[in-house]
């Protein structure tokens, strides 16, 4: 499958350059940046407020695509889908009034592999509140420890959250979600998943959780927008996290009334442009198909560690472990950001560092990593460029 032809990016000026960074941020297809700017050419307006025509055009629009990421996720209602900034966004959402009144009693339990936006959260809480951080260990293999998450879950006294990424950005390892699932309900824990890397590449289905959160940049939509799936009742009394226009029913000086789902949490004016685009972009994977981005971003995975499994000095993190959608490696005796540098000059863009996903990196690793990550458009050819590059790199280092 090339899809290379549906993104101006690739096309024309760009068609020398191999981008090997989509878990970074995925390319946007011409519909999408045609939808935004069609936005902003043709009826540029605030939602919810206005009753002229552009406004109600731009409502209509925004509100319509609740409906789509319902049924891209296998949610409910329209009213369990917040429109957030992305992934982070949701997170913090969660971790701020879900768990508003969480204390030391409470827990929540995380893997090793998370990326920052779901340790940070946590740690804040933790500072203000007390709560208790456990943190799940990756077996030798890559993949989580489910004998230490059910000790870690029988021993919760209070409540207990258990947030996870189904795909983490750092190590490409699916977890087992299901497990995860049922292991935490059976024990009556509250389930968070991180979809920033899974929702993009592999079927979602959130009856498998409470809470789902996934950014529109990594699937193909635009920035600063992204989804919190929040299961029905479970956010509807909370405090909100944000105060200001749009998430009130009444404000007077003694007392305000807040917004019922899903608007008191959208505070203030939201991503218009880019909720209206990732409405687009979801449509546009749902005509490609999930499980053809999944079988082909399988395909271009498991040939990326085949290659790169090959060359002497490379060492690819957990090399015999399956992979979706990015392979995370280290040239021995080259620093990756050197690494990174000189691929560059030679077309390649992938990513180097710790992929903010410190904790995870620093023990297993050591030191920064450098990572090369794939979406609908990537082919075999890109990655046999980015292995010519690197035996050129290596010749140099
Ligand atoms: C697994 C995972 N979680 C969370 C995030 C944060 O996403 P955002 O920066 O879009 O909020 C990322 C981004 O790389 C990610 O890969």
């Amino acid at each position: 499958m090339n899809k290379k032809c549906d993104f101006q990016i690739l096309s024309d000026l760009n068609d020398d350059c191999v981008y090997l960074d989509s878990a970074a941020t995925s390319l946007t297809p011409r519909c999408v940046t045609d939808k935004i700017g069609e936005y902003y050419n043709c009826y540029n307006a605030n939602i919810h407020r206005g009753i002229h025509d552009w406004a109600e055009r731009a409502t209509g629009e925004y509100e319509g695509v609740r409906p789509i990421v319902k049924e891209f996720i296998g949610a409910d209602q329209d009213k369990e889908i917040v429109f957030t900034s992305g992934t982070t966004h949701g997170i913090n959402i969660v971790a701020n009034c879900f768990c508003s009144d969480w204390t030391s009693k409470d827990t929540v339990i995380l893997s090793e592999a998370e990326h920052h936006a779901n340790i940070v959260p946590w740690q804040q809480l933790k500072a203000r509140q007390g709560l208790r951080i456990e943190v799940i260990p990756l077996l030798p293999d890559g993949h989580l420890d489910f004998n230490r998450l059910s000790m870690a879950i029988q021993q919760v006294k209070g409540r207990c959250i258990v947030s996870m990424s189904i795909l983490p950005n750092a190590t490409g390892i699916m977890l087992d979600y299901q497990q995860v699932s049922q292991m935490s309900r059976d024990h009556g824990a509250t389930v968070l998943f991180d979809g920033a890397q899974s929702v993009p590449r592999v079927k979602s289905d959130v009856s498998y959780c409470d809470f789902l959160v996934f950014s529109g940049h990594k699937i193909y939509g635009p920035t600063g927008v992204g989804i919190l799936y929040a299961g029905d009742g479970l956010l509807d009394e909370m405090p909100p996290y944000m105060g200001g226009g749009d998430m009130i029913k009444s404000v007077r000086f003694e007392r305000t009334t807040y917004n019922d789902m899903p608007w008191r949490y959208e505070a203030g004016t939201t991503n218009i442009a880019g909720v209206i685009g990732l409405g687009v972009a979801l449509n546009w994977v749902e005509n490609i198909g999930i499980e053809n981005i999944y079988q082909h971003e399988k395909e271009i995975s498991d040939y990326a560690q085949k290659q790169l499994n090959g060359l002497d000095r490379v060492s690819v993190l957990y090399p015999e472990a399956e992979k979706l959608g990015l392979v995370v490696f280290t040239v021995n005796e080259a620093q990756s950001v050197d690494v990174a540098t000189l691929l560059n000059t030679q077309g390649v863009a992938v990513r180097s560092g710790y992929l903010c996903a410190e904790p995870i990196l620093v023990s297993q690793v050591g030191r920064g990593v450098l990572r090369a990550s794939f979406g609908i458009y990537t082919t075999q050819d890109d990655i046999d460029r980015l292995i010519d590059a690197l035996n050129k790199v290596m010749a140099i280092l």
